[in-house]
Formats: structure tokens, C-alpha cells, sequence
């Protein structure tokens, strides 16, 4: 719940990291299942952190696209019939463009402005896509992924190795204590446009080096130990991971953070823009955060706090609020959508 575009007076994220990960990724059909039952309770529970009610609502957001259908189709559903029912306006808004705003909607409530054009790069589970933003809805597209997106490509290593899904974090946390250039992993070669990113290569070769190495025993270990403990600490999985997985971690994580960062920097080379924006689950990663604010790259970056990084409803109601100053709702009769689009309709 977000009141004037950037004060947050309630965020509740529900979780549904129990039911995926038994399966090490997202299930489509258990996903909606599970935003069937956790919807009233998380608005009820929204509403009562900012200690108000469905009356005092002056209008509705809800993510129309991309992602799941059946999970969206729940959230739009719901928004749109409270929409109805308390006759206050209803705004469909795109999950990438959330995920950028994110980053504003912090910055303005320090009483900041992120200048722009800006570079904005969305990486998260679903997402790698590269901005250029002049401002709310005018972006262009520089580049995208060919195949995995970031995030997808730590929770499949992940999943190889034995760790539990979203990978993204554990992987971060287990970097840390390995050698980032134990395993030299080349980096994408791409044909076309220089700005579109590629993860397949990567995701092949760690699968092939975990092959010609004796991992059985530890990836066992580690199965074990998520039966045997619901959420392991470090400590625990420290335990369970040898020096030369720990090195695997590291140098698998250097090379995305490279090829993400060269995209950057070859596109703010080309001139335009006057800041960098990074953004979606992935920019909670400590290593990115760290390469990407080295001076490297030659504008100032912003990143998202790490609550903000991952999924949100606060993005979704500050970027619907931007949307409705200028003018902008969304009739109900609005479908949601599977695919990257960038401007709903
Ligand atoms: O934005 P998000 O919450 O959901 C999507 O829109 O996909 O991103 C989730 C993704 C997952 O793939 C997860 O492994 C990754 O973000 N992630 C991270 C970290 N935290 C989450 N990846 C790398 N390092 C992290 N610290
Ligand atoms: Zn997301």
C-alpha cells in the first residue's frame, strides 16, 4: 500500500517458496493455487499494517503482465472487482516497468531524482532486458536475453548442485568463500545485437565441469540436509560444500556478473543516457552490487533496496500512481499477458 507514489505504508510479500521448492522451480499450476489462497488474507493483512480499510482506497493496482497467466489472472481479477465494487480507479501495470520504478519510488522519497535518460537493466528469474528510459512509459529496448534469464540460469546451477530454489541467494552467500577465478568461463560471443545477453553457454558449461568432477557425494549430502532441516544456515551448508564447488560458485558468478556488466558498459558508451538503473531479484546480488558501484561504470547506479529488489506489491502501486497523475487507468475489461510487452493496454 502506497499513499502519494512513494510514502509505503504497508508491503506484504507472500511467499510461496515452500510449495516450489520441492520441485526446484516455479509450478504454473501450483503457483495460482496458492495466489487463489493467499490473496484476501494478504490484502486484509496490507490493509491492516496501514491501518486502514477498503474505504479509504482511492484506487487499485495489480500486475496485468508477463508472467504466468493463471497467477496473474488471480491478482487482476481481484483488483478489478474491488475496482467495481468501491467505484475507484483500476491500473493494469507491467512487471518489468514496476521493477524499474522501484528504483524511483525509493529515490523520490529520499527526495532524489534519478536523472534521466537512464540505462535500466531488469535481471530477475524470468527477465534479462536492457532500457534505455526517457521517462514513465517511453522506454526503448536495447537488448534482451537470447535464452536464460539471469536469475533462471543461478536457480538451474542451483538445482544442479544440489541447493534449494531461488538459487540467486545461496549461491551470493556461498560466493563469498570461493575463488572467483578458479574456473576461467568464457563469456558469450553474440552475433547481431551486441546488447542482447546469453546464459545457455554458461549454464552447459558449469554442467559439464560438475560431470568431469566427483560432486555425487556432497550434491547428496546437501539433498539430505534440505529433508533433514527446513532452512539450513550458512554454517550448514558451508559444511556440505567443498572447496572446489565453493570455487565453481564463485567463478560461475563472476562470469554473469561480467557479461552483465559489459552490456552496461557498452551500451553507456554509446552515449545518451546519465545514469544507470539495475533492477528485479537478481540485483540483490551482493557481487553485482559491488562490481557495479566499483567506478566501472562511468554514470552513477542505482539499485533498489533489497526488499524492493525482489517481487513487490509497493513497485506495482507507486508506478500505478505515477500512471493515474498523468491521467492513465485501465478499463476492466483489460486481459493479462504472458510475454514481454512493456506498455500495457
Ligand atoms: O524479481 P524476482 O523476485 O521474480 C521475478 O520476477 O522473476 O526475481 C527472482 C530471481 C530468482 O531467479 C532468484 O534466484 C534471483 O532473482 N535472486 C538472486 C538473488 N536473490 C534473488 N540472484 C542472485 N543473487 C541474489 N542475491
Ligand atoms: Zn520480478
Amino acid at each position: 500500500m502506497v499513499e502519494d507514489g512513494s510514502k509505503i505504508l504497508a508491503s506484504v510479500v507472500a511467499s510461496q517458496l515452500d510449495v516450489h521448492e520441492k520441485y526446484g522451480g516455479v509450478v504454473p499450476e501450483l503457483a495460482s493455487r496458492a495466489h487463489l489462497r493467499a490473496i484476501v488474507p494478504v490484502v486484509r493483512s496490507a490493509l491492516e499494517q496501514a491501518g486502514t480499510s477498503y474505504q479509504e482506497l482511492g484506487a487499485v493496482a495489480a500486475t496485468q503482465g508477463p508472467g504466468l497467466i493463471g497467477s496473474l489472472l488471480v491478482g487482476l481479477t481481484f483488483a478489478k472487482a474491488l475496482s467495481f465494487a468501491r467505484g475507484i480507479p483500476f491500473v493494469g501495470v507491467d512487471h518489468l516497468e514496476a521493477h524499474i520504478h522501484a528504483v524511483s519510488l525509493e529515490a523520490r522519497a529520499r527526495g532524489e531524482e534519478i536523472p534521466l535518460p537512464a540505462l535500466a537493466l531488469v535481471v530477475s528469474g524470468g527477465h534479462t532486458h536492457l532500457f534505455e528510459v526517457h521517462g514513465p512509459e517511453d522506454y526503448r529496448l536495447l537488448g534482451r536475453t537470447r535464452d536464460d534469464a539471469a536469475g533462471e540460469a543461478y536457480d538451474k546451477v542451483a538445482k544442479l548442485l544440489g541447493f534449494p530454489y531461488p538459487g540467486g541467494p545461496i549461491i551470493d552467500a556461498l560466493a563469498a568463500y570461493g575463488n572467483p577465478n578458479a574456473i576461467p568461463f568464457s563469456l558469450a560471443r553474440m552475433k547481431g545485437n551486441p546488447l542482447d545477453f546469453s546464459f545457455s553457454g554458461l549454464k552447459t558449461a558449469v554442467l559439464r565441469w560438475v560431470e568431469s568432477h566427483d560432486l555425487s557425494a556432497e550434491i547428496q549430502a546437501r539433498r539430505q540436509l534440505r529433508e533433514r532441516v527446513k532452512r539450513p544456515t550458512l554454517e550448514e551448508w558451508l559444511q556440505v560444500t567443498s572447496q572446489q564447488t565453493l570455487d565453481l560458485l564463485a567463478s560461475f558468478q563472476k562470469t554473469v556478473i561480467e557479461e552483465l556488466l559489459r552490456r552496461l558498459e557498452l551500451a553507456a558508451e554509446q552515449g545518451g543516457v546519465r545514469s544507470i538503473v539495475i533492477s528485479g531479484g537478481v540485483a540483490a546480488n551482493r557481487g553485482l552490487r559491488r562490481a557495479a558501484e566499483s567506478g566501472r561504470l562511468s554514470f552513477p547506479v542505482y539499485f533498489p533496496s533489497l526488499a524492493l529488489s525482489t517481487d513487490n506489491a509497493a513497485m506495482v502501486a507507486a508506478l500505478a500512481f505515477e500512471k493515474l497523475k498523468r491521467g492513465v487507468s485501465t478499463p476492466l475489461t483489460a486481459k493479462p499477458y504472458a510475454s514481454f510487452r512493456m506498455s500495457p493496454s
